[in-house]
């Protein structure tokens, strides 16, 4: 049968590690989906860089060629334009979408997801939350017959692997903050990862989902870790805690409280022992109590790992036929207040 195909923006971090999952395991993604995937552009910046493993034909710095060739648009990266206006584009023309762009869904997550329904393609973003945890799909598919309380947890592995370093290897916050640029973690401006605003952007997104209703990353309280100084890490050594950077959301029936910002931790706590760059999200539900969920919240290949789950999942869905409605639950509920509740 024909092949399915793929496009990819951006050849990152992450992208690189899709580029290479789609080559590596091209015939056990094959039987998945029951149809070959086939990869027939990668959109970059800079043509003259090095990529190893990708075929030099493939690039182009022509985005919106790789999204007019494609039934799949795997959006990684990054920023809010042009990455909106190819999100667009493609679901406009009924491409199915996948991105790891936690950024552009904080503002965007209820307009694209009309969009997709409106023109009957997939939106998934697993990787934009939390890296390779699953997260997204618990909230959005597993729980949606379910009355989400809250959710709460690390949701930035940059911060997390910061604080871990000066906690207990002494690391002062610029080298730890290299060496976590150095592992990519960090996202390109690492102001959005050591603000909080990239945590914002998640917690948006997950109390969109768990809530039912469009909160915006803008719309999140939002306090960093750039004023952390290591004699905060000890004085909260010497009471038996650490400092985590937290992101929490509450909703009382009515409204929505979203916020970011460091907390101590007990280190009796299981979210004390949450390290380098691992996440861990606790949601609380009306029916199934309490429930977490902890992984690897950054890095290429944990990443791609959610990236190529959504890209298997939206290809059945081309070649089987079904869907996942994304906007019934943004329609379902305004935001009325977000503040203390
Ligand atoms: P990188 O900066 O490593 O890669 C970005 C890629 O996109 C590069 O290949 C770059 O091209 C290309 N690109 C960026 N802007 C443009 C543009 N205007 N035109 C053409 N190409 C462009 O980012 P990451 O891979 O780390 O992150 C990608 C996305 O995934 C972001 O949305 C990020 O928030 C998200 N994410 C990242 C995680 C991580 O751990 N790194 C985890 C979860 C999500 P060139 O190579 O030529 O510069
Ligand atoms: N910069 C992000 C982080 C990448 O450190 O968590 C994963 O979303």
């Amino acid at each position: 049968s024909d092949s399915l195909k793929v496009g990819l923006l951006g050849a990152g971090v992450v992208g690189s590690q899709v580029a290479r999952i789609l080559a590596e395991q091209s015939g056990e993604l094959e039987a998945r989906v029951g149809r070959r995937l086939e990869l027939v552009g990668v959109g970059v910046r800079d043509l003259t860089k090095e990529r190893p493993g990708i075929d030099p034909a493939l690039l182009t710095d022509d985005l919106e060629s790789v999204v007019d060739r494609s039934s799949v648009v795997i959006e990684v990266m990054g920023g809010m334009e042009p990455a909106g206006a190819l999100v667009r584009r493609a679901l406009s023309r009924g491409s199915s979408v996948v991105t790891a762009n936690k950024a552009l869904l904080a503002e965007h997550l209820a307009e694209f997801s009309i969009l997709a329904d409106d023109n009957n393609a997939d939106l998934y973003f697993e990787a934009a939350v939390a890296g390779a945890i699953p997260i997204v799909r618990p909230l959005r598919e597993s729980l949606v017959g379910d009355e989400v309380n809250s959710v709460m947890g690390i949701v930035n592995g940059t911060t997390n692997y910061i604080l871990d370093k000066m906690v207990t290897s002494g690391l002062e916050f610029d080298e730890a903050l290299r060496q976590a640029q150095g592992l990519g973690y960090a996202e390109a401006d690492p102001t959005a990862d050591v603000g909080g605003h990239d945590a914002a952007a998640k917690a948006a997104i997950l109390a969109g989902l768990a809530f039912h209703s469009d909160v915006k990353g803008s719309q999140v309280y939002c306090e960093g870790i750039t004023e952390i100084t290591k004699q905060d890490i000890q004085s909260a050594k010497a009471m038996n805690c650490t400092v985590k950077l937290l992101a929490v959301a509450r909703t009382n029936g009515d409204q929505v409280a979203v916020k970011v910002h460091p907390a101590m931790v007990p280190f009796t706590h299981p979210l004390a022992s949450v390290s380098g760059a691992y996440n861990a999200v606790f949601v609380t539900s009306r029916e199934a109590g309490e429930l977490m969920f902890l992984g690897p919240g950054a890095g290429g290949a944990p990443t791609a790992s959610a990236v190529m789950g959504d890209v298997v999942t939206v290809a059945r869905h081309i070649v089987r036929g079904g869907r996942t409605t994304s906007s019934s639950s943004y329609r379902q509920r305004q935001v009325s207040d977000i503040g203390d509740t």
